[in-house]
């Protein structure tokens, strides 16, 4: 492995873990085998994100539309989601880690809430890396809601039509506390964004590779920083332009 540049890290990096289930078929075993072995890719990724000094690490672990599948897979993956968060957050204590949940928690079961916000609060004072699982979590609705937030603060007469922009709307996000993604990775080959933080995505750096999520380790976490730290970001500007800034 090429050492990374750690001047130019993602500040906040942001994961589509895509593949358990073709994972597991690939090699006959049930679906949730392949849930199992993703658990321990999510062992090892926020380990060695937080060992390189990445900010914020944000982990697509359950959407909206995941409530749609079987009910045996769903209840496999809440169980695991209890499981992981308990067995993890004295890690998080020992590495300084910071755990945070995007999404629609009152969906949750009782008792992954529980331990969700068990480990929310014994991390909140953490000031190293903000581990965030989006669990129950859509854009779409994610948007929906920060503006049903907004136009109820509007009605109440808390903020006006003048104040509304960018900033004003990103507060009412899940998001509002962090920096927008600098590199979102998706592993499996799929080219989607899936309704994951199509607000935040706005000028994020892409990359796919088509590695299973069970399969994805050090090496090719690596390998998408270093393709990052290739790239040149423009946020709409020329290359010129950029460069006499610098
Ligand atoms: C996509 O694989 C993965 C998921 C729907 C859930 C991701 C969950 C984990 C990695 C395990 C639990 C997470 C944590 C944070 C402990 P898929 O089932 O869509 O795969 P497929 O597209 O090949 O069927």
């Amino acid at each position: 492995m090429h050492t990374l540049n750690p001047d130019r890290l993602p500040r906040h990096l942001a994961v589509i873990m895509d593949g358990n289930g073709r994972w597991a078929k690939q090699r006959m075993l049930r679906r949730i085998v392949g849930h199992q072995r993703g658990v321990e890719t999510v062992r090892l990724i926020v380990e060695e994100c937080s060992t390189l000094g990445i900010g914020y690490l944000t982990l697509y672990a359950f959407s909206t539309e995941n409530w749609l599948r079987p009910k045996s897979e769903v209840t496999a993956l809440m169980t695991l989601l209890k499981k992981y968060i308990r067995s993890e957050t004295p890690r998080m204590m020992k590495n300084n880690i910071r755990f945070n949940v995007i999404g629609d928690r009152s969906e949750l079961p009782p008792d992954v809430e529980r331990e969700v916000t068990d480990a929310l609060t014994q991390t909140a004072s953490n000031s190293g890396m903000v581990l965030t699982l989006a669990l129950s979590y859509g854009s779409r609705q994610e948007i929906v809601r920060a503006a049903r937030q907004l136009a109820g603060d509007m009605a109440a007469g808390r903020i006006t039509l003048d104040e509304v922009d960018e900033t004003l709307f990103n507060g009412y996000l899940y998001t509002a506390d962090m920096p927008d993604p600098d590199l979102l990775i998706r592993t499996s080959g799929e080219m989607r964004i899936s309704n994951f933080l199509l607000w935040q995505l706005a000028y994020t750096e892409l990359y796919y590779c088509d590695v299973n999520w069970p399969d994805f380790g050090k090496k090719e976490l690596h390998r998408a920083l270093h393709d990052y730290q290739a790239r040149e970001r423009r946020f709409g500007q020329t290359s010129d332009q950029l460069q006499k800034r610098s």
